[in-house]
């Protein structure tokens, strides 16, 4: 049996998602514990209500990145996971941090990895007037935003769309997408060779 750590920063759709997934399809693996740098991050509730422990490690409790990784480290540590997940998690983490968990992160970001990096990626997809839009769920690597693909979802990019029409039609695809990856990687279908991932199993 598997063990995942997710960690989130807000609502936690995503993570919810993978949560029921893991339920409905038995995986073999168990979610170990959700942990948040915000104490008020809304999906913490949903964790505990499906008696998933959980916890809370503030950033702004700590004085630099250094020492928020470091404190963060160890909590996570505590439940010997296989994987961690990031689900929303709107921290960027240092270098030391993200090698601990080489080949064991992974990310989803609301946009078709390389184009549109960072933050507001809706914002930044209608701007540039891409005819697509997506999603992609990536490795983390040192480099924010930037590890091997291991999925992507693609969605249109309507006339008329605002940010949060666009937002919103790429949450469901997160929502399908980011389940289908953890699950592989629980089934040691993935595997990272020249910095690209190859799927054995879909
Ligand atoms: C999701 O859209 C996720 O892709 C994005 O934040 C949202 C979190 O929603 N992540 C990033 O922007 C990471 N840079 P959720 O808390 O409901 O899963």
């Amino acid at each position: 049996m598997k063990s995942i750590v997710i960690l989130i920063s807000g609502r936690g759709s995503n993570m919810e998602a993978i949560v029921r997934a893991a339920q409905t399809e038995q995986w073999p693996a168990r979610i170990t514990a959700v942990i948040s740098n915000r104490a008020d991050a809304a999906g913490l509730t949903f964790a505990a209500a499906q008696g998933i422990p959980t916890a809370v490690v503030a950033n702004k409790d700590y004085p630099d990145r250094e020492r928020f990784d470091a404190a963060l480290r160890t909590v996570i540590d505590g439940f010997s996971p296989d994987l961690i997940v990031l689900a929303g998690f709107m921290r960027i983490l240092t270098a030391p941090f993200v090698q601990h968990y080489a080949g064991r992160m992974l990310n989803i970001h609301p946009s078709l990895l390389p184009s549109f990096p960072g933050i507001a990626t809706h914002r930044q997809a209608l701007a540039a007037g891409v005819k697509v839009h997506g999603v992609t769920v990536h490795f983390v690597t040192a480099t924010l935003d930037n590890g091997p693909i291991v999925a992507q979802a693609v969605v249109p990019v309507h006339q008329g769309d605002t940010e949060q029409t666009l937002e919103a039609r790429v949450l469901i695809e997160e929502h399908q997408l980011y389940p289908r990856a953890v699950r592989w990687f629980i089934e040691d279908s993935l595997t990272i060779e020249d910095g690209r991932v190859l799927v054995s199993e879909q």
